[in-house]
């Protein structure tokens, strides 16, 4: 015993020999890239930061798990410059004399810095815990900066995730910079997994096709934390908690954002074990989004990991970069007789539909997708979780992203193929991704969250201008939303849009030379993208909001469209401006589009007002316009918004006058056939009329409004 002791010293005084001098750094001193000794280790020995190799004669300076030579192999935790890393030459992190905190590259440009400022004295030490501080210490100890608070893809145990910092998935297993893969709280107070791509971007989890409530997620906490404990606890204001495998014991623990877009969770019980995953978000991992690019298949074979493959009558684009897709071997013709369709059965597509559409055949699918070239092929889905169930339903996809084959999924891919086929060869084109991370030991998981059963099929509509994303005449927006459960499929566009650059844009509209319409939050303009697509194009004048709360609410917009109305292609987001990118649309195609909807019972409707004002609610403060039509009325149709209002206030003035209680009766619609709730209906159309006052402060704020829906539940809701 005495004898084990002794070495521990012993190995602890020489790991201080061989490190950095001192744990810590003092104003006016540096660590050199070029002094290979030049490294901290935290007191224990069980952390070490310094320079560490990333790539030929490049360095980043990094915190990693201090092993006996794990030499370029360590097991990283932070970087500081991992989109800049500094040559192997002359490169040095400095405590400057003002307090800050430098990395500077070998022609000492500034790479990285903590802009710190302190007159006192400052050191930079590494705590046991794996967090690099920054101290003041000349009047106890007040911490100027420190590497907890920016994290890159790591979380360590007692390192807290908050509304200012995000967990960023690294490109590849061996390259560190920045990749497309994201772990953040959401401005709806939620943590989210999302792919965040050149062109594209979509959240992947939660299910998007769940709302957030669904998935046991609260999003009503604003205070946007999350930590786990190295006894594998972790919890989070949103509600999500879980435990890992090894739940209990005290041993190593790390989460990470993996660079192929899962979030794990790993540890080990000493430093000579390998990782384990203890626990992680995506049990499917062919669900993540962004694996395999545009037009191929994910296939998931646990023994070998994912693969990618392409579809019939597709080729690889670039073998060196799957992420790039595959691409139509042959010029399509838009021409009835030249196309034809091929069933791939199980397989599914998730999002950029350009709708969806309810007991439609295969047929009648079919037919509406050939009416429109760009319709890439349809998605159809026969499932007795949808409601109303044993109809099939149709969705025409105007990209074919996130491609799988799930042998649950009770629908088939329809693949629009030229006419007459080649003879498409069932073995198809298939490249490896780089995903051995994907076959790491799983311990058998004993955590999962079972979703709530209920399913129901949302048609919702209302019109709400959020942000004033009223939009030429069509004040009203419509909203198909669908739930199911775990393995439901995604019918809502959430947030797959395409991110236009703003030189797109101006080349589109030529300058923003065409105005079309002016709306309360900024000017229209028409523009035809470089495909030929007509588009309005709405130019926002509160532009000062950051881009990922901006894209936030491009989500939720997108969520109230639908393609009969109007489209909602895509964003901008780049400096200060912020752009909406809409399919160009005439008047008058609302009125048409209404009447598909029907049978939907009073109890249905009010659900999904509240179910709306509830999602809204959280993202809004302020109810800015929002009416429901009781859609199916022919004079509630074909009147604009303001007018409609009017009709509902005459109504009500009328039956007030004439102290007549029957003024609800003239304004329902008739299809329900006299079947509604008095008390609520009259509360709806009271909330909506709130909602659409001309004075800005009569309004009540969505929260309210929610309130106020559901002040004659029997309270067990809770919102
Ligand atoms: C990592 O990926 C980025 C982005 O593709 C690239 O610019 C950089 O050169 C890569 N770094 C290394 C070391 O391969
Ligand atoms: C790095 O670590 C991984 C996993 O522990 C191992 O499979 C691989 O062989 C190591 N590579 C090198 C170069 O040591
Ligand atoms: C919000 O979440 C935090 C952290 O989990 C918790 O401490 C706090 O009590 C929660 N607030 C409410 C109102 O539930
Ligand atoms: C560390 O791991 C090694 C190899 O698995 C094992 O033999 C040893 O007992 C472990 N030590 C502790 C303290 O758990
Ligand atoms: C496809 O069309 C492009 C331009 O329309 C043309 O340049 C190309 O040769 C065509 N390719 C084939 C295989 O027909
Ligand atoms: C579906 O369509 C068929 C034939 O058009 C019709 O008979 C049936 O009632 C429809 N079902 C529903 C639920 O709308
Ligand atoms: C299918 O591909 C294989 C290998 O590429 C080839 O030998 C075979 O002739 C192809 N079959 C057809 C019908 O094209
Ligand atoms: C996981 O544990 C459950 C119950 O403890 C068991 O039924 C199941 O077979 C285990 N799965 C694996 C892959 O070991």
């Amino acid at each position: 015993m005495f004898l084990l002791q002794l070495f521990s010293v012993l190995l602890l005084s020489l790991y201080s020999i061989s490190s950095a001098s001192d744990h810590t750094l003092s104003k006016g001193s540096s660590l050199s890239v070029e002094n290979r000794n030049d490294v901290f280790t935290s007191p224990s020995g069980i952390f070490s930061a310094g320079f560490f190799l990333v790539g030929d004669d490049a360095y980043c300076f990094a915190i990693w798990f201090n092993e006996p030579s794990c030499g370029t192999n360590c097991t990283i935790v932070w970087m500081a410059n991992r989109d800049r890393p500094v040559n192997a030459k002359k490169s040095k992190l400095s405590l400057l004399y003002s307090g800050n905190l430098v990395i500077t590259d070998a022609d000492r440009s500034i790479v990285w810095a903590t802009n710190t400022v302190s007159q006192s004295s400052v050191n930079l030490h590494l705590h046991d815990n794996g967090n690099l501080l920054l101290c003041d210490t000349d009047y106890g100890v007040r911490i100027l900066w420190q590497s907890f608070d920016f994290p890159t893809d790591t979380l360590l145990p007692q390192q807290s995730l908050t509304k200012y910092s995000q967990l960023v998935s690294s490109r590849s297993r061996s390259n560190y910079s920045s990749g497309f893969h994201k772990f953040y709280f959401d401005s709806d107070n939620v943590l989210h997994l999302r792919f965040d791509g050149p062109d594209t971007s979509s959240i992947y989890w939660p299910d998007p096709g769940l709302l957030s409530w669904d998935a046991g997620r609260n999003t009503f906490n604003s205070s946007r934390i999350a930590f786990f404990d190295s006894f594998g606890k972790f919890s989070s204001s949103d509600d999500l908690t879980f435990r890992s495998e090894d739940y209990g014991t005290r041993v190593q623990r790390r989460l990470k954002m993996d660079f192929d877009g899962n979030l794990r969770l790993y540890s080990r019980e000493n430093r000579s074990n390998a990782w384990i995953v203890s626990w992680q978000a995506m049990s499917q991992p062919c669900r993540i989004h962004g694996i395999c690019g545009p037009n191929s298949m994910c296939n998931y074979v646990p023994s070998s990991g994912r693969k990618c493959s392409c579809l019939p009558g597709f080729k690889v684009r670039d073998h060196s970069d799957w992420s790039l897709g595959c691409e139509p071997e042959l010029n399509r013709s838009c021409s009835r007789d030249e196309i034809g369709y091929l069933q791939l059965t199980k397989v599914e597509f998730v999002g950029y539909d350009y709708g969806f559409f309810h007991n439609y055949t295969v047929q009648m699918c079919e037919e509406l997708c050939s009416q429109i070239c760009n319709c890439k092929g349809f998605q159809i889905i026969f499932s007795q979780r949808y409601y109303p169930s044993n109809i099939p339903y149709c969705y025409p996809k105007r990209a074919l992203l996130n491609g799988h084959n799930s042998p649950n999924f009770e629908g088939d891919f329809y693949l629009k193929v030229a006419e007459p086929s080649p003879s498409y060869n069932s073995t198809v084109e298939e490249f490896r991704l780089d995903c051995s991370v994907e076959v790491v030991k799983l311990l058998n998981r004993t955590y999962s969250k079972s979703l709530e059963n209920g399913s129901l099929n949302f048609v919702i509509w209302f019109a709400c201008g959020i942000g004033g994303v009223e939009f030429l005449v069509v004040f009203s927006v419509w909203f198909f939303l669908i739930r199911s459960q775990s393995e439901g499929y995604l019918c809502i566009e959430t947030t797959c849009f395409r991110k236009f650059t703003l030189s797109e844009l101006k080349k589109a509209t030529r300058v923003f030379s065409e105005g079309i319409g002016r709306g309360g939050g900024g000017n229209v303009y028409k523009g035809v993208l470089s495909d030929h697509r007509v588009a309005a194009i709405k130019q926002l004048n509160e532009a000062n909001q950051g881009e990922a709360e901006f894209r936030a609410e491009v989500s939720i917009i997108g969520k109230l469209n639908h393609m009969n109305l109007i489209e909602m292609w895509g964003y901008c987001a780049e400096g200060k401006n912020r752009l909406l990118v809409y399919q160009y649309m005439e008047h008058g195609s609302l009125a048409e589009n209404l009447s598909s909807i029907n049978s939907l019972d009073f109890e249905k409707r009010f659900n999904i007002a509240v179910g709306t004002a509830k999602g809204l609610a959280y993202l809004h403060e302020e109810c800015v316009e929002w009416v429901l039509h009781f859609t199916g009325r022919s004079p509630g149709i074909e009147i604009e918004h303001e007018r409609l209002v009017t009709w509902m206030r005459e109504k009500m003035e009328d039956a007030t006058v004439k102290h007549s209680n029957f003024w609800i009766e003239t304004i329902i619609d008739p299809k329900l056939e006299g079947k509604y709730d008095k008390d609520r209906m009259e509360i709806l159309v009271m909330v909506a009329l709130k909602c659409v006052n001309e004075d800005k402060d009569d309004r009540p704020t969505m929260r309210q409004a929610v309130e106020m829906l559901l002040l004659h539940e029997n309270g067990s809701e809770s919102i």
